[in-house]
């Protein structure tokens, strides 16, 4: 197949790297440009006057064409919404108040326990489609809703049969440390100890998950614990994404320099200490997920002083009941660009080439580069591209392509 005359061809790289601080604002594009697909992977691209007289399948005249999004945290495998939270935050009780009376995970939790496998598959399976419709094109899913042996199980087969259905590439989460399950509420050390020496084995031994996650903060894990459970994960190959420091400064961010994690998400209260730490070129990706603030109406990560201190920042949904009901990636970038002040150019990496290394796809997805899988996003005619995030809540979508598709 080949789309002529593009108005703007977005992401554009023959090679590349994890974009760290001022990179990020970076975005090759060209303009007036052809893309060509063969076996659903990109083939080719250039300039219009490249193709001399050649008559496209497609004419894409006035649109943009950009990779998909790349959503690197999601909790799309789950029971049910939680709207009865959401009132209760209107009349004023905060994330972690409604945590502790038993709502929050512990509430996903019981209605998980029960939710048959089929029916959490049909469900998370209905939500992908409708995300991949919103222009994403690879995602992470993360467990911890189950917090059993059997539920954590449950949910993980659940994303694998969601992997071998699905047209996007999707990397599996143990989140098992998402919260103490109510019956070992003054258990701690034994629900730690079954995490590491059963669950792990086991969904290791049936390659059931890629990374290991926890949730690091205080009243659920402590920076110690994270760290004894992101060992046990790396000795069994999982890599770790952590929940870091998103209600208070909780010690992941150092949690996830020590592991080697491939990133650390939320990062809304962090400090200066946090910050020099992930500017480093070591340092794991930096994962805002400012819907989450926005939904809970919290401070957004300081987004611009880690640009500044060269980290590399990846957006993600972190679609989930509790804290952000949506998995709108074009909302995200308008988050992105209003609230923390991204750069258009900066939100779109952050959203598609980083948001591939945080789930360590960038070979597969992330930029229109020859090779890739051919996953993009053809808008309806725009402007320009700062458009898409400055038009916030339209729908500037015409077609999703996955695999050239
Ligand atoms: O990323 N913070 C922990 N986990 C989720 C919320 C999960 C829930 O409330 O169900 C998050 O915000
Ligand atoms: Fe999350």
């Amino acid at each position: 197949m080949l789309i002529t005359n593009i108005k703007i061809l977005a992401n554009v790289r023959e090679s590349q790297h994890k974009l760290r601080g001022a990179e990020l604002g970076e975005l090759p594009v060209l303009e007036n440009a052809f893309l060509k697909i063969e076996d659903g992977k990109i083939s080719d691209y250039g300039p219009m006057d490249a193709t001399p007289d050649r008559k496209g399948d497609l004419d894409a005249s006035g649109r943009i064409v950009l990779p998909t999004w790349c959503d690197s945290h999601t909790h799309l495998v789950f029971a049910s919404s939680r709207e009865n939270e959401f009132i209760d935050k209107i009349k004023g009780l905060s994330y972690a108040e409604i945590a502790a009376k038993g709502g929050g995970i512990l509430n996903s939790a019981r209605k998980l326990r029960e939710t048959s496998e089929d029916e959490l598959f049909e469900k998370a399976q209905n939500r992908l489609e409708k995300l991949i419709q919103l222009g994403t094109g690879a995602i992470e899913i993360k467990s911890g809703y189950g917090l059993s042996l059997e539920g954590e199980l449950k949910m993980l087969r659940v994303i694998k049969r969601l992997k071998n259905s699905s047209p996007v590439p999707i990397k599996a989460t143990f989140l098992g440390a998402h919260t103490l399950p109510e019956e070992y509420k003054n258990q701690r050390e034994a629900y730690i100890r079954l995490l590491i020496h059963e669950m792990l084995p086991i969904l290791a031994k049936d390659g059931l998950a890629d990374y290991i996650d926890v949730f690091c903060e205080q009243g659920f894990f402590t920076p110690e614990e994270t760290l004894e459970i992101c060992e046990a994960g790396k000795s069994f190959g999982l890599k770790a994404k952590i929940h870091a420091n998103q209600l208070s400064i909780s010690g992941g961010v150092q949690a996830g320099m020590s592991v080697g994690a491939l990133s650390v998400d939320h990062l809304e209260s962090i400090g200066e200490e946090e910050i020099e730490i992930l500017g480093k070129e070591n340092a794991p990706m930096a994962t805002l997920l400012p819907s989450a603030a926005f939904f809970l109406r919290m401070a957004y990560p300081p987004a611009r002083q880690l640009i500044q201190n060269r980290a590399a920042i990846a957006l993600a949904s972190d679609y989930n009941p509790g804290s952000s009901p949506s998995g709108n990636m074009n909302l995200l970038l308008s988050l992105a660009c209003i609230q923390m002040k991204m750069l258009p150019e900066e939100a779109i990496n952050a959203a598609t080439l980083n948001g591939a290394y945080a789930m360590e796809l960038e070979n597969e997805v992330g930029s229109i580069s020859r090779g890739k899988r051919a996953n993009f996003i053809l808008t309806r005619p725009v402007p320009s591209l700062a458009y898409l995030p400055y038009s916030f809540g339209e729908n500037w979508i015409e077609k999703v392509f996955i695999d050239g598709k």
